[in-house]
């Protein structure tokens, strides 16, 4: 899987200033225990690549970047000290050239068609959008994509919790960068919890899971719709019937034979399949691979491999 494939699954990319680097590995701790493996460690400050070399021996497991890359010197210091992309804060075609020629991922930041031409012209599909608000945000991105259709952003810079979830939706974002769960304030009190608590909430906006239905098994057609009747006596939802199911409104589907999991399934609701999937591997659910549906090339729903309660659990694209 390439790099942007994965910050793409991550969906998230916590950008880091560290004055410390004794702070790195608690802090990229922290991060983990959030549920978001990644960090971009900026060169903002000068303890950046002791702190990355420090995250990449103890913490093999981040998908480790270097941030605010400036020159070509700062590119071979990361890289040495085990970063595994190099993201700018503005396009140099020389800092590009190099990381290309090396094989070293690299997210050049553009702020207008120009550079994003200039990126083009240097063999790039995904570049940084920064700063991202400040430029005028989605709807800046959005008609920058009308022409430069091959082109993917990863915009950083003003966002957070309440407008996430908004880029995310639209496909040309591989995945937003900020730094709202790892604020300064947060690393200079030591407060890892703090960051932990930051980091599973972010990631949970992102996925904003919901329960989608619950599917309940019956011997046979003929029971699966009376007992739609008898929910739709109670909540008053429309019965529909369809082949395998009957569905009462969208909160019930009751299967005219047996089907998966002991007494049925239940559907979770998420903004990204993809990355709910990823994000739960993590933390080691695992999936039945033969489950998933899939509808023009996108992943719209899979099932866990383990039943809860009795229900198998699959996941539905919102
Ligand atoms: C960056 O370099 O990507 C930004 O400084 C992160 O922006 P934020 O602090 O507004 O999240």
């Amino acid at each position: 899987m390439d790099m942007f494939e994965k910050l793409s699954l991550a969906g998230l990319v916590p950008v880091i200033k560290v004055e410390d680097a004794a702070d790195a590995v608690p802090l990229c701790k922290a991060l983990c225990d959030g549920g978001l493996p990644v960090a971009e460690i900026t060169f903002r400050s000068a303890a950046a690549e002791q702190a990355i070399k420090n995250v990449h021996a103890e913490l093999p497991q981040v998908i480790l970047g270097a941030g605010t890359v400036l020159n070509i010197e700062q590119v071979q210091r990361a890289v040495d000290a085990g970063a595994t992309y190099i993201v700018s804060p503005g396009l140099n075609p020389e800092v590009v050239r190099y990381c290309t020629n090396h094989n070293i991922p690299v997210l050049p930041g553009c702020a207008n068609p120009s550079d994003v031409e200039v990126a083009i012209s240097l063999g790039l599909q995904t570049v940084k959008f920064f700063p991202a608000e400040a430029l005028g945000g989605l709807p800046l991105i959005k008609a920058m994509s009308a022409p430069y259709g091959m082109m993917r952003f990863l915009p950083t810079g003003g966002i957070s919790e309440k407008n996430v979830v908004e880029y995310l939706s639209f496909p040309k974002i591989v995945a937003c960068g900020g730094s709202w769960m790892v604020p300064g304030d947060a690393i200079a009190a030591k407060d890892w919890a703090r960051i932990t608590e930051l980091t599973k909430n972010a990631v949970k906006t992102m996925l904003g899971f919901e329960l989608g239905h619950i599917g309940i098994n019956c011997e046979n057609a003929e029971k699966a719709e009376a007992d739609a009747k008898a929910l739709c006596a109670i909540c008053g939802f429309p019965i529909k019937d369809g082949n395998s199911s009957v569905l009462v409104g969208s909160a019930f589907e009751l299967m005219k034979k047996v089907g998966r999991g002991t007494n049925g399934h239940i559907a979770v609701k998420t903004n990204s399949i993809a990355r709910a999937k990823w994000h739960l591997e993590q933390q080691g659910f695992e999936f039945d691979e033969s489950s998933a549906a899939v509808k023009n090339g996108k992943m719209v729903a899979i099932y866990l491999k383990n039943e809860i309660a009795g229900f198998a659990i699959h996941l539905l694209q919102k």
